[in-house]
C-alpha cells in the first residue's frame, strides 16, 4: 500500500493529487476582476492556490487563446464571446475541450463554486477534454449554526473551543477563520451563525464594542459568499435595554429593536438576518407576554427589513416543565401544535427553522409533520452534525445514511422532503409550479472548533462535507458521499474504498447499539453519552418511553397521545399501523408488548436483543477493519482513529449489556439463543 501523505486540517482539499489536465493548460488562467469583485477576485485566488496546493500546478497570467477561462457567463460572453445555456443562481457552468477550461458562473458566488467543484473534479479524476458539467444548488439557503459561547466553549461542541470566541471577547486567528471559511463554501455553505442559540452571555455581541469585532469576521467570511446571522434574545429590550418590557406588541420593544437593527446593519450591512431561540428551555419569549410567536417573530423582522434583513425563528419550542405522571402529554406534537396555527401569519421576512424530527436529534425519529403542511410560511429544516446523541465524535456516525431517509421521505402533501426543498422559495410567489409548502433550505448546527481535525475525530469531517453536499443536492445518496469524501481525503485507491465501506457501515451499527426501533433518549440526561435507560423517566424533558414487565413505548396513534394525526391521514394510517410502521419508529409510534411479532417471525424483545448483540459486533468489526489500514495512513491520523474507535467498542458492550440487561430484568424471558445477559 502507498502512503498519501493527507493532513487532517486540510480536510477534502487535500494536497498530493495529479491532474488529468495537462498543466500548460491549468497555468495559463484568464480569470474576470468585475465590479463584484470580492467574491470574483477570490474565485481567481482559489483556483490558482488550489491548483498549486492540490496539484503542484503554479499558474501564471492568462494569454494566447488557450488555458482557463473564469468568470461569471455575462463577462464571458462579452469578452470572449462564449455562450452558455442558461444558468441556475448560483449555479456554473464547467467545460473543458483539449485546449481550453471554461469555468462560467451564473453570478459571483456561481463562479466560486465553480472553481471549487473543477477542483473538486480534478482530484476525483471525473473531467476530462470534452466533458461538460452544469450544475446550481438546489437549497436557497445552506446554513451553519455555531452554538459557541463568548466565553470559547461550544455547547454540545466535541471539537475543541471556539473558532470565533474566547473568554468573554471575540477573538479568533484570522488565517484560519479563512481556511474555515473556505472549507465551507468548497461545499457551498452561503450562510453562518456565531454564537449559541442560547444566547445568554452572548447577547452583548449586538453591542457597540463588540459589532466591529464581528464586523471583521464577515469581512473575511464575504469573499467566500457567505453572509452572517446573528443569535440574538428576545429578551434583549430587557436584559441589553433595561426597558423593563420585551412584549412584542409593547411600542417601546418594537422602537428599540428598530434602533438596535439599524446599529447592527451600520456595522455589518450584509448581515442575513438574526436568530432565534424563544419561549424554549428557559429562553424568553413571546408567550411570557400572552403574545404569539408569530407577534415575537414579525416584530424582529419589521427591525430588520429596512436592511434587507430576515428573522430565523426557531420551532424548538415545547414545555419542557412536564409531570412524568401525566401519560397524556406528548413532547412530540409540540411544533406542530405551535406552530401549525400560525400558518400564513409570519411576516415575509420570517424564516422558521424546523428540527428534522420531532423530538431533538435522535439518532431516529420520524420526519416532523410540519413539513408539506406549511404553506403559507418561508421554513428551512434543521439538522444537527455535532453528533449531540449520536455519539459526540467519539463513536463515528455517518450522518448522511439518516439524512438520505429524511430527504427521501414521502410527506405526503404531494412531494418527498427532498422535492420540497427542490420547489422554488415560497417568497417568490409567482410561480405557479412551484410547491406551495416548499423548504427554503438547511440549516444545521455545526461539528467544529478549534481541534487540529476541526473536528475531534478526523472521520466526523465527513459529516460536514456531506451536509454542504446534501444541501447543494439533496438527491445525493450517502453512498456517493462517502466515496467523494474519501477520495478526496484520502486519495484514490483502496484506502478510501476501506474508509467508505466503514462509514456506510457505521450508522447502522451506532442505531442498533442505540435506544430500540425509534423509542429514544435512553442517554445520561446531562451530556447526552453513553446508556441511562431511564436517564429520562422520571424527568420534567417529557421524553419517556415507559418499559413496563409486558409492554415498551408510546402509543402515538388516535388511541393514545394523537400525535400521528398530525401527519396527512394516508402517512398516519402507515405509522398507526403496528404491521406498516416502520420498523425503526415501530415503539415511536406504538406501545407495544415484547411478544409482538415483528416482519422477521422473531418477538418485539428477541429483536432488541439481536440488533444490541449485533451492534456490539459491528463496532468491533469496524475497529478491525481501520486496523488492516495502518500501513496505509499517516501514524497520527490512524491511530486517533483506532483509539475512538476503540472507545466506540467500549460504549457498544455498555449499550448492549445495559439494555439487554434492562429488558431481561423486566421481562425475566431469555435471549432465544442463549447469549449472555446479565441477571
Ligand atoms: C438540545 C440540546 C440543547 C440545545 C437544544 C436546541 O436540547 O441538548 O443543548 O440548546 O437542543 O436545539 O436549542
Amino acid at each position: 500500500m502507498t502512503i498519501f501523505h493527507m493532513k487532517e486540517y486540510d480536510c477534502w482539499l487535500q494536497g498530493g493529487f495529479k491532474a488529468a489536465l495537462k498543466a500548460e493548460l491549468l497555468a495559463n488562467i484568464h480569470a474576470e476582476d468585475g465590479t463584484d469583485a470580492a467574491i470574483l477576485k477570490q474565485a481567481a485566488a482559489e483556483l490558482r492556490e488550489g491548483l498549486v496546493r492540490r496539484f503542484g500546478i503554479r499558474s501564471e497570467g492568462g494569454n494566447g487563446v488557450g488555458g482557463v477561462f473564469l468568470g461569471t457567463a455575462g463577462w464571458l460572453t462579452r469578452i470572449y464571446g462564449l455562450s452558455f445555456p442558461p444558468l441556475k443562481p448560483e449555479g456554473f457552468h464547467i467545460g473543458v475541450s483539449e485546449d481550453r477550461v471554461v469555468i462560467a458562473g451564473a453570478d459571483a458566488a456561481g463562479t466560486l463554486y465553480g472553481v471549487f467543484r473543477f477542483l473538486s473534479l480534478l482530484a476525483l479524476g471525473e473531467i476530462k477534454a470534452g466533458d461538460a458539467v452544469a450544475d446550481a444548488p438546489v437549497a436557497a439557503i445552506r446554513a451553519l449554526n455555531h452554538w459557541d459561547n463568548i466565553e470559547g466553549t461550544i455547547e454540545r461542541g466535541y471539537a475543541g473551543g471556539s473558532l470565533f470566541f474566547k473568554d468573554g471577547e471575540v477573538r479568533y486567528d484570522a488565517e484560519r477563520l479563512r481556511d474555515y471559511a473556505r472549507l465551507l463554501a468548497s461545499v457551498g455553505i452561503n450562510v453562518v451563525s456565531l454564537n449559541n442559540v442560547n444566547v445568554r452571555t452572548s447577547s452583548k455581541l449586538i453591542t457597540e464594542p463588540f459589532l466591529p469585532r464581528i464586523a471583521a469576521i464577515a469581512g473575511i467570511f464575504r469573499p467566500y459568499g457567505v453572509r452572517l446571522l446573528l443569535s440574538v434574545t428576545f429578551s434583549s429590550p430587557e436584559v441589553l435595554g433595561g426597558l423593563g418590557t420585551s412584549d412584542p406588541l409593547d411600542a417601546r420593544a418594537a422602537a428599540w429593536w428598530r434602533e438596535r437593527a439599524a446599529l447592527v446593519y451600520h456595522h455589518i450591512p450584509d448581515l442575513r438576518g438574526f436568530l432565534v431561540k424563544a419561549d424554549s428551555e428557559g429562553e424568553g419569549g413571546p408567550f411570557q407576554y400572552g403574545r404569539t410567536h408569530a407577534d415575537g417573530a414579525n416584530m424582529l423582522a419589521a427591525a430588520v427589513k429596512p436592511f434587507g434583513g430576515e428573522c430565523v425563528w426557531r420551532c424548538f419550542v415545547y414545555d419542557c416543565t412536564q409531570d412524568w405522571r401525566n401519560t397524556a402529554f406528548d413532547r412530540a406534537r409540540a411544533a406542530y401544535d405551535h406552530f401549525k396555527p400560525l400558518d400564513g401569519q409570519f411576516a415575509e421576512n420570517v424564516i422558521l427553522q424546523i428540527k428534522h424530527g420531532p423530538y431533538d436529534f435522535q439518532v431516529r425519529e420520524p420526519v416532523s409533520p410540519l413539513f408539506g403542511a406549511m404553506a403559507k410560511t418561508r421554513h428551512t429544516m434543521e439538522f444537527q452534525i455535532t453528533q449531540e446523541y449520536t455519539g459526540q465524535q467519539i463513536d463515528l456516525c455517518f450522518l448522511p445514511w439518516m439524512w438520505q431517509d429524511v430527504m427521501a421521505y414521502d410527506t405526503g402533501y404531494g412531494a418527498t422532503v427532498s422535492g420540497l426543498l427542490g420547489a422554488q422559495p415560497v417568497s417568490a410567489r409567482q410561480d405557479a409550479a412551484r410547491h406551495p409548502a416548499a423548504i427554503e433550505g438547511l440549516a444545521a448546527v455545526a461539528n467544529t472548533g478549534l481541534d487540529g481535525n476541526w473536528t475531534g475525530h478526523t472521520l466526523a469531517q465527513a459529516n460536514l462535507y456531506g451536509y454542504g453536499r446534501l444541501c447543494w443536492n439533496p438527491a445525493l445518496g450517502a453512498e456517493e458521499i462517502a466515496r467523494e469524501w474519501c477520495v478526496l481525503t484520502f486519495g484514490p485507491g483502496q484506502t478510501a474504498r476501506t474508509v467508505a465501506d466503514i462509514l456506510m457501515k457505521s450508522y447502522p451499527a451506532y442505531q442498533k447499539n442505540n435506544a430500540p426501533f425509534g423509542v429514544c433518549f435512553m442517554v445520561e440526561p446531562r451530556h447526552h453519552y453513553g446508556p441511562s435507560i431511564e436517564g429520562y423517566e422520571y424527568s420534567r424533558w417529557g421524553t419517556y418511553h415507559r418499559a413496563g414487565r409486558e409492554a415498551v413505548g408510546l402509543d402515538r396513534t388516535g388511541n393514545g397521545t394523537g400525535y400521528s394525526a398530525q401527519y396527512p391521514a394516508a402517512i398516519a394510517a402507515v405509522f398507526d399501523d403496528p404491521r406498516l410502521c416502520p420498523e425503526d419508529l415501530l415503539l415511536f409510534f406504538h406501545r407495544l408488548r415484547y411478544d409482538f411479532r415483528m416482519r422477521n417471525g422473531k418477538t418485539l424483545l428477541q429483536n432488541i436483543y439481536d440488533t444490541h448483540f449485533e451492534g456490539y459486533d459491528e463496532a468491533e468489526a469496524l475497529l478491525a477493519k481501520w486496523q488492516t489500514l495502518e500501513p496505509a495512513l499517516p501514524p497520527a491520523v490512524y491511530c486517533s482513529v483506532r483509539e475512538r474507535l476503540e472507545r466506540q467498542l467500549l460504549n457498544a458492550r455498555e449499550w448492549r449489556d445495559q439494555v439487554n440487561t434492562y429488558f431481561y430484568r423486566h421481562t425475566l424471558i431469555p435471549d432465544e439463543r442463549g447469549r449472555k445477559i446479565y441477571e
